[in-house]
């Protein structure tokens, strides 16, 4: 899949959607994300906040557990959108989690364009790390 074929306005389209499923009293950033996955389907998140600051979930994280629970599979291409429709960058704990199941070329939509996760995350730590 390269960057030319992701149909981009419908991944923006399908993050904005999820923020309405948003959970962020405390922020008041909500926060939608979908996946353009390997066999086509399209999987989404969105950030659930807690009283207890520290155990709010990110939207892509939640979206990595839809990944799974939708059959698994790989990321292809990620959008993150706020719910007034503009594009989030991955914080850097989701590009972890990105990068594992999506891999450096996973593509991700930023305010500056389309970049690789190899170039959100360089130098990553990943499983062929492990022995
Ligand atoms: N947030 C995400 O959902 N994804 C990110 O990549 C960055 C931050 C959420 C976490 C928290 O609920 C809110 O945005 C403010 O940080």
């Amino acid at each position: 899949m390269t960057e030319q074929t992701v149909d981009w306005p419908a991944l923006r389209a399908a993050a904005l959607a999820a923020t309405a499923h948003s959970y962020s009293p405390y922020s008041g950033l909500a926060v939608g994300s979908a996946a353009l996955c390997d066999d086509g389907r399209v999987v989404i998140g969105c950030n659930v906040e807690n009283a207890s600051y520290g155990l709010g979930v990110c939207a892509e994280t939640m979206m990595a557990g839809q990944l799974r629970l939708g059959g698994g599979g790989r990321f292809v291409a990620v959008s993150c959108r706020s719910g007034a429709d503009v594009a989030l960058t991955p914080c850097g704990r989701c590009r972890q989690v990105l990068h594992e199941l999506g891999g450096p070329g996973c593509l991700v939509d930023t305010d500056q364009g389309v970049r690789s996760m190899a170039e959100l995350l360089p130098l990553a730590f990943g499983p062929e790390d492990l022995p």
